[in-house]
């Protein structure tokens, strides 16, 4: 794993960008894994930005998100795909037919996920894949416990994940308990893969990914088995852990 270390939030979200803006212009039908959540928010306003101002094209390009929550509609402003419309695909010229997320409002969520892992496979895999990490270390949502072959399936989020996700509902309550989401085997699979991580209290799990050992126990060291991974982190999560 190879870690780029940056000032902050800002910095860290730049360079993200310019790492996919650059793998755009020299791949124009590139497929990206995109993740949700807070930490890409910063890139994917910078990725809009450059959009904007340079024109770089998403025309031909493929995206599938990692997860979704189960029994969120897509219209619901907290489903995954509601925060990639707004956060990113209704401002770049990306066709919506071929940016994916699994849907967590159909009726059997055992056959999404089949369809959802076979969908990437008949598109060669995914090139480039974006990832946030959970304090407990998780990776999409595959939580603490999670073999290492797991395919897209269906997830019971750990308490901690809801707690830390409450902040974008307006009660703890309303968050869903369950979420489908692609697995570490599929996410072991991209070709290559961008970790993002920033803040204090993301310090403590950067640490463990840098000095514990890969074990199932904590998702994201399996990325240590991983050829291409790119960390980028700000000051505040890498301060005084190496
Ligand atoms: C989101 C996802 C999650 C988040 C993780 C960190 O699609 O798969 O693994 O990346 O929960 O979330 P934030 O960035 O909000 O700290």
């Amino acid at each position: 794993m190879k870690i780029l270390e940056v000032k902050d939030y800002q910095q860290m979200s730049n360079k993200a960008a310019e790492y996919i803006i650059e793998k755009v212009i020299r791949f124009p039908s590139i497929k990206l894994g995109l993740a949700t959540g807070g930490t890409p928010i910063g890139t994917y306003k910078k990725l809009i930005e450059d959009h904007q101002k340079n024109g770089t094209s998403y025309r031909r390009v493929t995206t599938f998100n990692l997860d979704e929550y189960i029994g969120l509609s897509e219209e619901n402003k907290n489903s995954y795909r509601y925060y990639m419309n707004e956060n990113l695909f209704n401002h770049i010229d990306i066709e919506k037919s071929r940016t994916f997320i699994p849907r967590g409002d159909v009726d059997d969520i055992q056959k999404e996920s089949l369809y959802y892992e076979d969908l990437i496979a008949k598109h060669s895999g995914i090139d480039l894949q974006v990832l946030g990490i959970g304090s407990n270390g998780h990776i999409g949502f595959n939580e603490p416990g999670t073999l290492f072959e797991s395919s897209t399936h269906i997830v019971n989020l750990a308490p901690s994940t809801i707690q830390a996700n409450a902040r974008f509902f307006n009660r703890v309550k309303e968050v869903p308990t369950k979420a489908i989401t692609m697995g570490i085997a599929t996410i072991m699979k991209s070709k290559e893969i961008l970790l993002l991580i920033s803040g204090e209290e993301k310090r403590e799990t950067l640490f463990r990914l840098l000095n514990g050992d890969v074990n199932i126990g904590f998702p994201a060291s399996v990325l240590k088995n991983h050829p291409f991974v790119t960390i980028i982190a700000d000051e505040a999560a890498v301060k005084d852990i190496k």
